[in-house]
């Protein structure tokens, strides 16, 4: 990066941290490209660090980069979150382990304690999250990802040649069945919205790679496979996407701000620390139809 902006790797997979960028600057189209093609080739992970930046900062930021779930001319989010969402942006989604004085909680709690990519239930799932950590814990509460684009790269020629063709159901009703408590699921997220069928090798629009797309979180089953052949298949996926060696552990600084790509990976939020006060805000980007 020019200027001042000082980056290093933190892991072989290529996740990168960036220091003294400003992210409230008024980025020109050179260093909001620079940005792009450094994202696009860190593993799916950036990290800026040291940012003092309001929601509305975070909304402008994020908006550089496409449309916004929650935005006026983006789609909404399903309704079930709706309620975790900031009252004055609703482009932002808040992950809070605390509750305000009426006792209203004031964000997800426990968001994300499973391998999932964010929205993969839609048609267009989400490209990239934007994560700004306001309030961390002293200890715990990382944040894991799996690359599965590296696993992709990882599998036999054999195995590449059979999941070419095959393609998956996601489905926001298995995260609603298992993380969700039954009053806090809107009954009309079940129906069939919040449904889509993916290719279960997707291409990347932006650098040609390929990358495995399914997770645990929202992915019911393999098209047109019997469902014990489904969950066998599906379950030696997860396996092998979330390998160590494959994964990379974001251990969060206060006031960072991280940017990931949903398209080539998934993630699951450690919840370890209790009820020590743990507060995030997310922008998510509409992506497009994987192909
Ligand atoms: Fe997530």
């Amino acid at each position: 990066m020019r200027r001042n902006h000082i980056t290093k790797k933190l892991s072989k997979l290529g996740m990168t941290e960036i220091r003294g960028l400003n992210l409230n600057e008024r980025f020109d189209d050179e260093l909001l490209n620079e940005i792009k093609s450094l994202w696009l080739n860190s593993g799916g992970i950036l990290i800026f660090r040291d940012q003092h930046i309001t929601s509305q900062q975070q909304i402008n930021f994020s908006r550089q980069f496409g449309t916004l779930f929650g935005s006026p001319e983006g789609v909404p989010m399903q309704d079930t979150v709706s309620r975790y969402l900031h009252p004055d942006h609703p482009e932002i989604y808040r992950v809070s382990n605390q509750v305000d004085k009426e006792g209203t909680p004031t964000g997800r709690a426990r968001a994300g304690t499973y391998w999932h990519s964010d929205v993969s239930f839609r048609e267009k799932p989400a490209s990239a999250s934007i994560l700004y950590a306001k309030q961390i814990p002293v200890v715990g509460g990382d944040t894991l990802f799996a690359n599965a684009e590296a696993a992709y790269k990882g599998l036999s020629q054999a195995m590449k040649d059979i999941l070419a063709p095959l393609q998956a159901v996601h489905d926001f009703a298995i995260a609603a069945a298992s993380q969700y408590e039954k009053p806090v699921v809107i009954r009309d997220d079940l129906k069939g919205a919040n449904r889509a069928l993916h290719p279960v090798i997707r291409t990347h629009p932006d650098t040609g790679r390929k990358s495995i797309y399914v997770n645990p979180g929202f992915t019911s089953h393999l098209d047109g496979f019997e469902s014990k052949e489904s969950d066998s298949l599906l379950k030696f996926l997860f396996g092998h996407i979330t390998q160590p060696q494959y994964i990379y552990r974001q251990i969060w600084q206060e006031h960072d701000v991280i940017m990931w790509d949903n398209r080539i990976m998934m993630h699951f939020a450690i919840s370890d620390y209790g009820h020590e006060p743990r507060y995030l805000e997310r922008t998510t980007l509409i992506g497009e139809r994987p192909t």
